[in-house]
């Protein structure tokens, strides 16, 4: 399913939008960005979408590459438009593209769309391997609380966050929308998945369900 259907917008509003879906979204891309190596020369992004998350990366990282990899045509134009020539763009699956040698694996709301825990943890496996000595994953996602009171308050934050844009029946009917496509992993139970992958994973930014993991290889 592309980006704007999943999301029910258009996908030039993607950047506008995402912000009013996602509380703190550009605070975790900050984070997230902030954890990649400053002398990194490759970055390889996971779902890439606009390169919101890889233009930061860019920033902290002056003399990097950004191999960017979507599944989603559409919105690698924009993503395009936005890193120039210092991105390679690749069309694809990440759970089938080969994932080349790297200083730092980043992504952001994206492997939610992993739909099994075997297919995340071989991706995982993937990622740890692509990573050069001193090399680091960051993922920024939805990674809710194992207990249930927890992760239910949570979703009330999220709720309550879509609430102040859309008004309460259009972000019930959001959530809702997005729960049959997303998967979203308690965070204890990533840090395992990742961990599974030959990781030693810490949380970098925390708050709600929303969560920044940053990940190294333990050789
Ligand atoms: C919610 S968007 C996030 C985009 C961007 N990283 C950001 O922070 O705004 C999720 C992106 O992941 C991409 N995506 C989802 N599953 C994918 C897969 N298996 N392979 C490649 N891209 C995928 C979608 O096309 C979409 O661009």
């Amino acid at each position: 399913m592309s980006v704007a259907t999943h999301l029910g917008i258009e996908l030039g509003d993607y950047d506008a939008r995402i912000r009013t879906f996602i509380p703190d979204y550009h605070a975790m891309i900050a984070a997230a960005a902030a954890a990649v190596p400053p002398a990194a020369r490759t970055i390889v992004d996971l779902g890439t979408g606009t390169g919101a998350l890889a233009q930061q990366c860019l920033k902290q990282a002056r003399r990097a590459h950004v191999v960017g990899i979507d599944a989603d045509a559409g919105i690698l134009q924009l993503a395009a438009r936005r890193l120039g020539r210092r991105a390679t763009l690749v069309c694809g699956s990440f759970l089938r593209t080969r994932v080349p040698a790297a200083d730092a694996v980043v992504a952001s709301y994206a492997l939610h769309h992993v739909r099994t825990r075997a297919a995340k943890a071989a991706l995982y496996r993937r990622v740890g391997a692509a990573l050069r000595r001193g090399g680091v994953f960051v993922s920024v996602d939805c990674h809710p609380a194992t207990n249930r009171t927890l992760a239910r308050r949570q979703r009330e934050l999220w709720r309550a966050h879509l609430q102040k844009t859309y008004g309460r029946a259009d972000a019930d009917a959001f959530l809702a929308a997005w729960a049959k496509e997303d998967v979203y992993v308690p965070l204890a139970d990533e840090i395992d998945l990742i961990e599974q992958g030959g990781l030693a994973a810490d949380v970098i930014w925390r708050k709600g369900s929303f969560a920044v993991l940053s990940a190294s290889p333990r050789r």
